[in-house]
């Protein structure tokens, strides 16, 4: 499958996508110690921190000093709930958005106007490096309101000179028919909702490979590389990764870049990252697998100090832009991680698996169980349409098989028929926890 040809833009590139590794260190230890100074004077949970800890702003005079600062977490923004966290007066915030949550309280983060040209400016960034230019069409799918996604995707829209389509998540029918009509050339949504949007379009008889659309940038879930070959063998299109989490800004932290595709490089000039291990709380070395920890090196309404984002993945050296450093595609989320019979599993090891076998749809969940001591896990599967019956039983030995061979558990799988598989219109529900845990 040959993909619409990307001409390089360098001279789009902004300064700092051109500096050197010295620059960007020099930069990176002059805003983090004004970071740490503004969260130490403004913010009493961090003054209270870091007083505990016997460190004071002036102890910051090097990048590795970052370890002597405390780790930040989910729970601490929802004990500061909701605005305890900022380090301006509340009339500077400009902007709220929330995270959901499974339980309890949302987590609440902030935005003075210099954070949201901030983040406009990383977003249109990441446009960029993922082909996009001034003048295109960008329908952006994300979803409005609280959720990052949608309002930072069309901001950096705004910002890289696009057309915004702010067509939010959902009404797949009508997105077809926008997408038809206003022939965007770039597209922004979850990986799993533009599957969802390629069986519609499938399904009205428009092929995919024949619409306008050249560039998805695709993010706010895990998704593995053998889903990247299936949109860009479905759609004829270039299929990139976006990084990004609420507490630390929202879409944007990171981006893949177009012309290598080879994990997301990280905007290190706005955000400090580390990996530790989640177990012992210690700094790995780069190329290491951990948990990722972030620390803001310039944002005011709400910095962060050593944020765990629980997200599991590496750091790797830069390619495209030389100077930062890419973070791997990520495997999954500490909290994703099943234990099936001591075996550990994450629901991106089944995407890929699912997605080689013949005769099923990209779409699947993972049911967790006790009905004993342990945990089982059952993978549910869609048969394609027109599967049969013995090719359904043919897939379940199938499966079990490549999760036996390549995982090294065994899981029980449930083939069902065509929308048996809960769909999404923006993060997918990977995991349904029917364990009944007290
Ligand atoms: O999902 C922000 C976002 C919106 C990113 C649109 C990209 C595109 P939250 O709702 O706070 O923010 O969720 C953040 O989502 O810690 C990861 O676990 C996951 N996540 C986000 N992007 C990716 C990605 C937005 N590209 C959480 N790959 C993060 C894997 C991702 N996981």
């Amino acid at each position: 499958m040959t993909l619409p040809p990307i001409e390089e833009r360098p001279d789009l590139y902004d300064e700092a996508e051109r500096w050197s590794v010295d620059q960007l260190r020099a930069h990176q230890l002059q805003s983090l110690q004004a970071s740490v100074r503004a969260a130490y004077e403004h913010v009493p949970h961090y003054r209270r921190q870091l007083e505990e800890r016997q460190v004071h702003p002036d102890d910051i005079t090097s990048l590795e000093d970052v370890r002597l600062l405390p780790f930040t977490t989910k729970k601490d923004l929802r004990d500061n709930y909701p605005f305890g966290l900022f380090a301006v007066p509340r009339e500077e915030v400009v902007r709220i958005h929330a995270s959901s949550g499974t339980t309890g309280k949302p987590t609440v983060v902030g935005y003075t106007k210099q954070d949201i040209t901030t983040w406009a400016t990383l977003v249109a960034r990441c446009i960029r490096a993922a082909g996009g230019r001034p003048g295109d069409i960008l329908h952006n799918s994300y979803g409005y309101g609280l959720f990052t996604g949608g309002l930072g995707a069309h901001y950096g829209a705004e910002h890289a000179g696009c057309t915004v389509v702010p067509a939010s998540g959902g009404n797949t029918e009508k997105q077809i028919q926008l997408i038809q009509d206003f022939r965007p050339r770039i597209i922004c949504v979850t990986p799993s909702y533009f599957l969802s949007m390629l069986d519609a379009m499938e399904g009205f008889g428009i092929d995919p490979r024949e619409t306008s659309l050249e560039i998805g940038i695709f993010g706010a879930e895990p998704w593995t590389e053998a889903m990247r070959q299936e949109i860009q063998e479905r759609a004829g299109m270039h299929a990139t990764d976006i990084f990004g989490l609420s507490e630390l800004m929202g879409p944007g932290v990171a981006q893949e870049c177009v012309e290598t595709k080879d994990g997301l490089t990280l905007w290190e000039d706005h955000f400090l990252a580390e990996i530790v291990d989640p177990l012992t709380d210690e700094p790995v070395a780069d190329g290491e697998e951990g948990e990722l920890v972030f620390t803001s090196l310039t944002k005011e309404a709400m910095p962060v100090l050593r944020y765990r984002t629980r997200d599991l993945t590496r750091l790797l050296p830069g390619t495209a832009r030389p100077a930062m450093r890419r973070l791997q595609k990520i495997t999954g989320r500490t909290d994703d991680l099943m234990i099936v019979r001591g075996v550990n599993v994450f629901p991106t090891q089944i995407e890929e698996i699912v997605l080689a076998v013949d005769g099923l749809t990209p779409y699947f969940q993972c049911v967790l169980t006790r009905p004993g001591r342990m945990d089982e896990l059952t993978v549910r599967v869609e048969a394609s349409p027109g599967v049969d019956e013995a090719r359904r039983a043919a897939i379940v030995r199938e499966v079990q098989h490549h999760i036996k061979s390549r995982i090294g558990t065994s899981a029980r799988i449930e083939v069902l028929g065509e929308g048996g598989v809960e769909r999404s219109v923006g993060k997918a529900r990977r995991i349904v926890d029917e364990r009944n845990l007290r």
